[in-house]
């Protein structure tokens, strides 16, 4: 009977949206019933693959639950909007219901597929046993086996959304006994975030925890290098708080077969005086920026970057080659060794800590100029950027720039990290959440030419007494390629002018190549004054960038449109009215 009841609840989860789930062993009863009675044909097909693709790319993220949840939901909420887990209204246990009332101790024991899996939430006990096999995150869902949900929620704070509650509460077996609910009340309430720093109030937050935030468009274009307060701040995870006086750096080089041992450990005072410093201006983008633009066409899962998620500034640091020598790297190395691999100091609740890697070649190469960042723009790296020490990896995508670092191998292998293999991919318009294969497509590096319109901003009113008009915007191309070139349209591409570039604040250095070929890091900001059109009330203006290999961006979004929304660089576009004068007034 119980099967029957539990079989049932799974039929409407899967029917729901076509929603497809693996079999594991504990289900796999639930599934025969399915496939025999239920579900014949291909409508039902179970796709382990699947599941493994959705489940990485929202582990790590902190989108955990979400995934299942939306298509539970027939897409009716975005995954980045949600409301508070306190102003939402789960079944919390009166005082009339007629559920059994369970001690801790007693849902302790059920931490497993075979003894069930049971959690708590708000003094409801759940039986989510059935539900851990369709969980998009994966195996995580089983830290909370066993105790509360709440301390993983509150680092995973996509789970607070109603609809999350409303498939949490078709699991619910009992009430948690009063005096156990008093104890975790006390216990959850360590916000996980509580230590994260202030940040600027003109940040626009894209998710609060982990902290994801993005300046308005036009103070990215304010000046050449991009204030630390108003730098776009990414971050996956609690921000770690870490002691200078007693941090160090572990360095590993372990050789073809781990013989070799050892390493080296660096201080930050060691690495501050025992290397020379190093400064280079970088910009860093992250793959996601201007995903909003890719959301406009489709539906894609991620946070809704606009065109903020870029910045530029000057690092400075201990260049990474100079420390892996020091630590016993040879050219011999390259032999055997392909990758870098990170390994930062911030860690979710299962102690996994935010990872990447980066090509061995770019690390120890002399014009690679990767740093280990102490200083951002002339002060001490702030918090959110990655104090103590960050690596700054010029010209590769902001995933690979890890911030507090707390370990670097040189290695065979890329990182095993979920943001190294399940997610910062790309892939092709065709390819969806059923058919995705991470191991197919390479880690994303260097990222492709880029350029966006900052000011006017989109729906902005010019005048037309004005006569003219002065539009911003900046322009940047992964691995070095400088930018050559800016077009600009105010007729939506039909005419073009070319835009003057700047590669500082200083007027005299208009259109200025500063950096040697293939180590071209920093943006170029460009500026272009156009006369009013006098056949119009409405300019649709279009910038588009040129590198030095003669790279150009996209024209549209739909052909580059991908499932997680990175990589967006078509041309940007905004459209901007003209305000007529106001006619004379004939009776004065
Ligand atoms: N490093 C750690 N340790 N943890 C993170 O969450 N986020 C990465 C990267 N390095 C991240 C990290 C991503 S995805 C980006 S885009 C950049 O940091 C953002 O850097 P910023 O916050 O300094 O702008």
């Amino acid at each position: 009977m119980l099967l029957l009841q539990r079989c049932s609840r799974l039929t409407r989860l899967c029917s729901i949206n076509s929603y497809r789930h693996p079999v594991t062993p504990a289900l796999a009863p639930c599934a025969a019933h399915f496939s025999s009675d239920t579900h014949r044909g291909s409508e039902f097909r179970w796709s382990r693959r699947w599941t493994q693709a959705v489940a990485g790319l929202l582990a790590g993220t902190g989108a955990v639950l979400v995934y299942a949840l939306n298509q539970h939901k027939a897409e009716k909420a975005d995954a980045i909007t949600g409301q508070p887990v306190d102003n939402l209204s789960p079944s919390s246990p009166s005082s009339s219901s007629s559920l059994p009332i369970f001690s801790q101790e007693e849902v302790s024991r059920h931490r497993s597929l075979q003894d069930g899996v049971w959690v708590t939430f708000k003094g409801g006990v759940y039986d989510i046993t059935e539900f851990v096999a369709m969980h998009p995150g994966g195996n995580k869902i089983m830290l909370a086996a066993g105790g509360a949900v709440e301390p993983f929620w509150a680092l995973y704070a996509v789970h607070n959304q109603e609809h999350v509650l409303e498939i949490l509460s078709e699991y619910k077996v009992g009430e948690l006994r009063a005096e156990d609910q008093k104890k975790q009340q006390s216990l959850n309430q360590s916000d996980p975030f509580s230590s994260d720093p202030e940040r600027h109030p003109v940040l626009r937050i894209n998710n609060l925890k982990p902290f994801n935030a993005e300046p308005p468009p036009e103070i990215l274009t304010e000046s050449y290098v991009t204030p630390n307060l108003f730098f776009f701040k990414r971050n996956h995870l609690p921000v770690p708080r870490v002691d200078p006086k007693t941090y160090k750096l572990q360095i590993e080089i372990p050789g073809p077969t781990g013989e070799r041992g050892g390493g080296l450990s660096l201080s930050l005072d060691e690495l501050k005086n025992k290397f020379p410093k190093h400064t280079v201006t970088a910009t860093i983008q992250c793959a996601g920026n201007r995903r909003s633009d890719m959301h406009k066409v489709k539906n894609v899962k991620g946070l809704n970057w606009g065109i903020g998620a870029i910045g530029n500034a000057t690092w400075s640091g201990a260049k990474l080659r100079d420390v892996l020598l020091a630590a016993g790297y040879t050219s011999d190395d390259a032999n055997w060794a392909r990758h870098v691999q990170f390994e930062g100091l911030d860690q979710d609740v299962g102690g996994t800590t935010y990872g990447a890697s980066i090509p061995l070649r770019k690390a120890v190469s002399e014009d690679g100029d990767c740093l280990l960042a102490y200083e951002m723009n002339g002060e001490e790296l702030p918090l959110d950027h990655g104090f103590p020490i960050r690596v700054i990896v010029p010209g590769t995508v902001g995933a690979r720039n890890v911030k507090w670092l707390g370990k670097i191998i040189i290695s065979d292998v890329e990182s095993s990290s979920h943001w190294q293999q399940n997610d910062y991919k790309g892939f092709s318009p065709c390819t969806d959440w059923d058919t995705v294969d991470y191991k197919t497509a390479p880690a994303i590096q260097e990222l492709p030419i880029q350029s966006a319109i900052t000011v006017p901003a989109d729906g902005a009113t010019v005048d037309r007494s004005d006569e003219e008009v002065t539009l911003k915007g900046y322009a940047w191309s992964g691995g070095g390629r400088e930018v050559v070139r800016v077009d600009v349209s105010i007729d939506g591409g039909k005419t073009w002018k070319i835009a003057q570039l700047k590669s500082s604040d200083k007027p005299q250095d208009d259109v200025v190549t500063t950096a040697p070929p293939g180590q071209a890091w920093a943006w170029k900001l460009w500026e272009l004054t156009v006369p009013l059109p006098a056949d119009t009330e409405e300019m649709e203006v279009v910038c588009k960038a040129v590198d030095s290999s003669y790279n150009m961006q996209p024209d549209s979004i739909l052909p580059i449109w991908n499932l997680r929304g990175v990589l967006s660089n078509a041309w940007h576009r905004v459209k901007v009215k003209i305000q007529e004068e106001e006619e004379e007034d004939d009776d004065e």
